[in-house]
């Protein structure tokens, strides 16, 4: 039997301010430099994915990375979701037209980020959605969970994590163009189950505090147990 604690899906709203948005879009136009996303893709991927990804060497594509990169940084639910070890250079895609879709597929286990030049194990997959959803229709991000199937569609400068370990496909864009960017996280806790546990643990810490204040023996004792537990089960 698989918890209902094995199974991750966050959605965090907000990542980027519409100021980043809009910046994010204006270099995501129809004259950013667009290639075929077979380009990256192996085996079973190549089969199914018809989209297109910005091109890594492109000035637009560092100008990116670093605003997704900044974005997540300052984010302390990402990081108390993630945990984050190593994260992949943030990657941006484009579905529409005749490139529309990804069908069924899943996500290498490890993978090779260009900037800067490491492996990363998928733990976590990462979508942050830089369209409306009402600028395109179709385009959901469609994961199967263990008896059903989740459809995901944010608004813009949403981002949603789920478990790198899922079958998970984007489902055609009929209409307009669905822009986003992707990326991987290597966490520092390997089991999603305990890397959930420490997420809600913390989550609750938060409301303790708010309630009885930072100082309390018990926020102090459970915060430490909250340290105990990364400690045991963290690798850096
Ligand atoms: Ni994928």
């Amino acid at each position: 039997p698989i918890s209902p604690l094995a199974h991750m899906f966050l959605h965090l709203k907000n990542i980027l301010t519409p100021e980043e948005i809009h910046t994010a879009r204006s270099l995501l136009g129809d004259d950013a430099a667009w290639i075929d996303g077979r380009s990256s893709a192996g085996g079973q991927a190549l089969a199914q994915k018809r989209n297109e990804q910005l091109a890594q060497g492109s000035p637009a594509s560092q100008q990116l990375r670093s605003l997704v990169l900044a974005a997540l940084q300052r984010d302390p639910l990402f990081f108390s979701a993630a945990l984050p070890h190593k994260i992949f250079n943030p990657l941006f895609n484009r579905y529409s037209g005749a490139t529309n879709t990804y069908g069924d597929h899943v996500d290498g286990a490890v993978l090779h980020s260009k900037t800067p030049d490491q492996w990363v194990r998928s733990d976590i997959s990462c979508t942050l959605f830089l369209a409306a959803p009402d600028e395109y229709d179709g385009g959901e991000l469609l994961i199967q969970d263990a008896d059903s199937e989740r459809r995901i569609k944010l608004p813009a400068g949403d981002l949603v994590l789920y478990p790198s370990s899922t079958v998970h496909q984007v489902a055609p864009v009929t209409r307009g163009a669905r822009i986003a960017s992707f990326f991987w996280v290597q966490s520092m806790v390997r089991s999603t189950e305990q890397r959930q546990l420490l997420f809600n643990m913390d989550m609750n810490l938060l409301k303790l505090r708010s309630t009885v204040g930072e100082t309390s023996s018990a926020v102090v004792g459970l915060t430490g147990t909250y340290h105990n537990l990364l400690r045991m089960w963290a690798d850096v």
